[in-house]
């Protein structure tokens, strides 16, 4: 017997049941997006390993555990992407759409991450992306909120009987980051013999990492740490004053969170991430911020630049825990077209064509034309189960009388007979009625 290969490791398969979700999830996103002015990138998944290693941060852990990197026939080392700013950025450089400019952008695809799997944390995952280039006010940090807010809403996880929130910092300009990361290391290190092995790891590589360490006895130590606030600069603080009151207008409820770091070394100023206990450890469904250095460390001059990047994958977990398992409903056929007989086949499918052109309620019909033969009684089982509104049969008395059945599924409503040419506009009526 031949064995069965199994799937990799953290590499979900999409099912049928989850379509709708998926499908409704887009469609919100790009509706919202189009409604803030957006346009979308469509970027490689593969990109220069070095990329990413210059961008997120050679001692961050995605690119020191968790990039999927191999050497190509050429020996260049890729990897695949882990997330899409620096692609974003590398793209918008190459193709000149960053400098002296102000560009909306957004992108959606897999990212990979070789991180340990488990409910809510795969090696490939979904994301959407939104960056916005060229503007240092915060104005856009604000609008880039907006539009994650919005997108959150609109699919019904954030509002009425959710707990998602939103988390913000600041960060500050590199130079104040510098100073942070300066007294935070000297107050750590006089606490060095208690700190836990990862944090001591970190206290010489990426020291602001620690803040996010969630071993109790650092956490400890962590708690009379010196505070970022008192190393900001005056202009931050100002940047991110501003766009606390601006939130505030518009009725966008946050948490400071002095501690929330982000894990991706390219941030300045203003850090935000949308977070849930409804998901338990795997809670942050969006995140971004602020990182006005990245696109000149890439090559491409002084560009202000702000964005997030949302996880569908725990957007619809997150769905789902509000709403029950209850599957979103994918796009069901409008008609099933029953056929009786092997001589009928052109002409079934010719007529299943005509009403597939037939545009109704603003798109075209939904047409299953039976497959797989099967006597009427079956495929009528078929059409039921197909969760159409209608059936619609063609057999050899049919076709002679140049006619077709209309049934109405799901009780309401008697059969008729119409002509084969009013088939259409039949159909439409019938539909309308339902
Ligand atoms: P990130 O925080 O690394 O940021 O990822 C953003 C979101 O992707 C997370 O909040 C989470 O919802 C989802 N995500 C990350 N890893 C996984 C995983 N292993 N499984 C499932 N979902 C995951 C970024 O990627 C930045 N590029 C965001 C950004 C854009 N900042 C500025 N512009």
């Amino acid at each position: 017997m031949s064995q069965r290969v199994r799937a990799l490791r953290g590499f979900p398969d999409g099912l049928p049941d989850d379509a709708g979700w998926w499908r409704r999830l887009m469609a919100v996103a790009e509706s919202v997006m189009d409604g803030y002015g957006y346009t979308q990138l469509r970027l490689p998944v593969l990109e220069a390993t070095e990329l990413f290693a210059r961008s997120v941060g050679e001692v961050t852990d995605i690119v020191e555990k968790e990039m999927f990197s191999f050497v190509d026939r050429q020996k260049t080392s890729m990897s695949l992407r882990p997330e899409g700013t620096a692609g974003c950025v590398r793209a918008g450089i190459d193709h000149g759409l960053l400098h002296n400019q102000q560009q909306r952008l957004w992108y959606a695809g897999p990212m990979f991450r070789h991180e340990r799997p488990q409910a809510g944390r795969y090696r490939q995952f979904e994301q959407i992306g939104v960056e916005a280039y060229g503007m240092p006010g915060p104005d856009i940090d604000l609008e880039v909120i907006a539009l994650s807010a919005r997108i959150l809403r609109d699919f019904g996880v954030l509002g009425e009987g959710s707990d998602l929130r939103l988390e913000l910092n600041t960060l500050g300009d590199a130079a104040a980051r510098q100073r942070y990361r300066e007294a935070l290391v000297d107050y750590l290190s006089a606490h060095r013999a208690a700190l836990d092995e990862d944090s001591l790891r970190r206290l010489d590589s990426n020291p602001l990492r620690i803040l996010d360490s969630k071993v109790p006895s650092t956490q400890e130590i962590l708690r009379d740490a010196p505070a970022m606030s008192a190393t900001l600069d005056a202009e931050s603080l100002a940047h991110f004053e501003a766009l606390c009151e601006a939130l505030d207008a518009l009725e966008i409820s946050y948490q400071l969170n002095p501690r929330l770091v982000r894990g991706l070394d390219y941030y300045t100023r203003t850090v935000f991430e949308w977070t849930t206990d409804a998901l338990g450890a795997q809670g942050t469904v969006c995140a971004g911020g602020r990182y006005d250095g990245l696109v000149a460390l890439l090559g491409g001059g002084e560009v202000p630049a702000v964005g997030f990047a949302m996880g569908l994958d725990r957007v619809i977990l997150l769905a789902k825990a509000l709403r029950g398992a209850a599957a979103e409903a994918g796009a069901a056929p409008d008609l099933y077209l029953c056929w009786v007989g092997e001589a009928l086949l052109p002409h079934a499918a010719a007529l299943a064509e005509r009403l597939r052109g037939t545009v109704t309620a603003g798109r075209p019909l939904r047409v299953l034309l039976n497959a797989g033969g099967g006597k009427l009684k079956a495929q009528l089982r078929r059409a039921d189960r197909s969760g159409a509104a209608l059936a619609l049969i063609l057999g050899e008395q049919e076709l002679a009388d140049g006619q077709v059945q209309i049934k109405p599924l799901g009780g309401a409503g008697a059969q008729q007979a119409v002509g084969l040419a009013e088939a259409p506009a039949a159909v439409a009526a019938a539909l309308a009625r339902d």
